[in-house]
């Protein structure tokens, strides 16, 4: 299965939900879309299942044209982020709905039984198809959602924030259990989040949206290290952002010159740095000048909090327990991996 979208752009009344979105999912292929609420995420995905129309663009599946077509006709499956499943049916007759309602190529009614009961077996609720939703947990009624999407026979599943509404530690166990299933099934999916821990963990490719844009599509490591802007870098893992001013091939704090590549830009940048990309220096070295506010034992590591004048919120930083700070203590923060990108005006801080 390949899908291809290419020049997808769609508004609503004055306002440009999408603007020129242009992705390819692989064969086989588990992809993320990731982006903050209103990014256009759950748009994007239903026009790609034919809830939606686009305004302009194309919607190729297996290099066919597939813009115009019907819902029924995709054969696209899908899962949301309530269970929607129906109150009144059985288990068994949720997931069974999704075979009977096929117009064209309608299995007989022992067939539809077998059939549903061989897709309970497959999300491992193999038990409970005489059951009513409500008598199963938040995450066993989104495995009998995915049960029920798998009975077109999908080779593509969409699935908008499937874990959003529980908590986090059933999120964690429901995203790795998906990614096996999206393995032995065979499928190619595409998976909506906001939650980028849970993009990184579970998908090939990571496609980063914000106002309806995609600002960077690519491997986990390669969105997290290798962010192509400051919204990338800011969104896709915990960030610093520290404002200064680059001159002469060196980024410079209040008067203070910062070890940093600056990578040929000149005048206003931010400065941004991951928390475990520190180290702390001696008084006398340069760089960024703070005072501990705050320590905070973490698994395996210790998270400062730290001021620095001149900046409205504090300096988060990851250290290992030997050598952490103390609350009050004056440090120098060496950011140790840290990336310069342009901004439009000099904040005053900076200078
Ligand atoms: N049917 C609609 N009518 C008007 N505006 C809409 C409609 N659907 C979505 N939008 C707007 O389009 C933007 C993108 O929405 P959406 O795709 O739901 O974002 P996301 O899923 O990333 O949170 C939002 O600003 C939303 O308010
Ligand atoms: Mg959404």
């Amino acid at each position: 299965m390949s899908l291809k979208l290419a020049n997808i752009a769609k508004r609503f009344g004055a306002f440009t939900a999408l603007h020129d979105i242009s992705l390819r999912a692989r064969p086989g292929e588990f992809l993320a879309l990731l982006g903050p609420s209103g990014s256009g995420k759950t748009t994007l995905l239903r026009i790609i299942a034919g809830l939606e129309a686009p305004e302009r663009g194309t919607v190729y599946y297996e290099g066919e044209d597939i813009t115009h077509l019907s819902v029924a006709e995709r054969r696209i499956g899908f899962v949301f982020q309530q269970y929607a499943l129906f109150k009144h049916m059985t288990v068994a007759e949720n997931v069974a709905f999704g075979l009977s309602v096929r117009r064209r190529e309608r299995p007989a009614r022992r067939a539809i039984k077998r059939r549903a009961q061989e897709l309970l077996d497959l999300v491992q609720l193999g038990g409970l198809g005489k059951r009513l939703p409500a008598q199963l947990s938040g995450g066993q009624q989104q495995r009998v959602a995915l049960a029920r999407a798998l009975a077109v026979d999908p080779q593509l599943l969409l699935l908008d924030e499937p874990f959003g509404a529980l908590d986090a530690k059933v999120r964690k166990e429901l995203r790795h259990w998906l990614r096996e299933f999206h393995d032995q099934v065979g499928l190619t999916s595409i998976f909506v989040t906001h939650d980028q821990e849970e993009a990184l963990e579970v998908a090939d490719r990571v496609v980063v949206m914000s106002n309806g844009a995609i600002e960077q599509v690519g491997t986990p490591s390669e969105v997290y290290d290798n962010p192509v802007n400051a919204f990338v870098f800011d969104f896709v893992g915990e960030s610093n952002c520290v404002p200064v001013i680059a001159a002469d091939g060196h980024a410079v704090f209040r008067g203070r010159i910062l070890d940093v590549e600056t990578a040929g830009l000149r005048g206003a940048g931010a400065l941004y740095f991951r928390p475990h990309d520190v180290r702390l220096g001696a008084a006398a070295e340069l760089g960024l000048p703070a005072t501990v506010a705050a320590v905070r034992r973490r698994e395996g590591r210790i998270r400062v909090e730290a001021g620095i004048v001149g900046l409205p919120g504090p300096i988060e930083l990851d250290l290992l327990p030997d050598g952490a700070p103390s609350p009050g203590e004056a440090i120098t923060i060496m950011p140790t991996n840290a990336r310069l990108f342009p901004v439009a005006t000099i904040h005053e801080a900076a200078a």
